[in-house]
């Protein structure tokens, strides 16, 4: 009777054993640390870091500097073409997305939002 239980008592410390290694070799994974900070900013930061570049020094930061033909740039209604084609004239070595993020940051300040050049598009 004895002898025949002994060994499934046996079978079931050395499972336990061997469970318990296990848990002891492989630690419950510890929480990763939360990803580093990505280097590629938004495309707003971009626009606006371009638009103080070569514009700034006429616009101003958020396109308020009064112009010598009449109101600032942020009081203006330009339409995206009228934006773009500005942009284009100053930005010919750029790429595409560099002068849609201008665009972009030009639209983020503007008073009025600009119409659409075309209402049927
Ligand atoms: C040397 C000064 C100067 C610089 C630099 C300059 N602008 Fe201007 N911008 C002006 C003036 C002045 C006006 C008003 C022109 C007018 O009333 O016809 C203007 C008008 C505009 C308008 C309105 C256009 C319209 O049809 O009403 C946009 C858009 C514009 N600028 C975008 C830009 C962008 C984008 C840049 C940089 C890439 C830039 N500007 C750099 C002086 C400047």
């Amino acid at each position: 009777m004895l002898a025949g239980r002994t060994p499934r008592v046996l079978l079931i410390l050395a499972l336990c054993l061997v469970s318990l290694s296990l848990v002891a070799s492989h630690p419950p994974p510890t929480p990763s640390e939360p990803p580093p900070a990505s280097d590629t900013k938004p495309p707003s930061d971009l626009g606006k870091k371009l638009f103080l570049e070569r514009c700034g020094k006429c616009h101003d930061e958020r396109g308020d500097k009064p112009l010598a033909s009449g109101p600032p740039l942020n009081e203006r209604a330009p339409t995206r073409e009228e934006i773009a084609r500005a942009v284009r004239g100053r930005f010919r070595d750029r790429t595409d997305d560099e002068r849609a993020a201008v665009v972009a940051y030009i639209e983020s300040f503007l008073k009025t939002q600009p119409r659409p050049a075309d209402p049927s598009e």
